[in-house]
């Protein structure tokens, strides 16, 4: 096995996805929504690419109770359900129904993946799992940051490159690409918190007053579950 980390979604090849598994990864917030969401018995979550997408799949949605949820510029859409904080997925507000999510990176980088046979959901919350999966799979583990409106960001390489030390220590070999993000990593593993503080994403994130949400989103290895996107949805398997 050979992991890797493609530090700009942008960069994943569109063809070669076989015998690899994308691990899609949007620390604050998007994929630790999805990741908390499921966890509290939401049924799946759909991410699509515009707000009108978002409308337009609700109301074509006939079976079980849908919510809307997501972000443009880390806030609530007026008419949406929920933003995309974490902490609105709770198991009182999400348990059985579906959410038709969009936002700003996160679920661009899914478009990305769209049509390849492996792609997981990952985030600090749930890394410890996502490297036993891949493990399982057997499959080359390619690192997917969501990034910051199409941009480098530091909390999403930094939660893949946790992700590439376990790999590595499991016997995984890394290419350049991916050994970089570990680097990153141990950089700042004594106080990833401290390292979302200050990063781009988490500096905009403490400004709208989602403070909480970094500390969130921030905690290591809480879930052991995790989320697949297949087909245009998103389910734990
Ligand atoms: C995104 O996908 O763009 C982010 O999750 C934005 C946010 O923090 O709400």
């Amino acid at each position: 096995m050979r992991a890797d980390m493609q530090f700009l979604h942008r960069n994943v090849p569109a063809k070669n996805a076989r015998g690899k598994v994308f691990v899609v990864i949007d620390v604050l917030r998007a994929t630790t929504t999805i990741i908390e969401a499921l966890s509290n018995g939401c049924t799946e979550v759909i991410p699509v690419a515009t707000v009108d997408e978002a409308f337009d799949q609700e109301k074509k949605s006939v079976q079980e109770e849908t919510l809307i949820g997501g972000e443009r510029g880390g806030l609530k859409v007026d008419g949406f359900d929920l933003g995309n904080s974490p902490r609105e997925y709770t198991r009182y507000v999400v348990s059985g129904k579906r959410v038709i999510m969009t936002t700003t990176n996160g679920t661009n980088a899914f478009q990305k993946v769209a049509g390849y046979e492996f792609v997981l959901v990952g985030g600090f919350t749930n890394a410890h799992a996502v490297v036993q999966r891949c493990m399982a799979l057997k499959a080359d583990p390619v690192m997917v940051p969501a990034g910051l409106r199409g941009g480098f960001s530091l909390e999403d390489v930094v939660c893949g490159g946790m992700m590439l030390d376990l790999l590595e220590k499991r016997g995984v070999a890394l290419t350049d690409g991916a050994r970089a993000a570990c680097i990153l990593y141990k950089a700042f593993h004594r106080d990833l918190p401290e390292m979302a503080r200050n990063s781009e994403h988490g500096r905009e994130l403490i400004q709208l007053g989602y403070e909480e949400d970094l500390d969130f989103c921030l905690r290591t290895n809480v879930s052991s579950l995790v989320p697949v996107y297949k087909k245009g949805s998103i389910k734990l398997d």
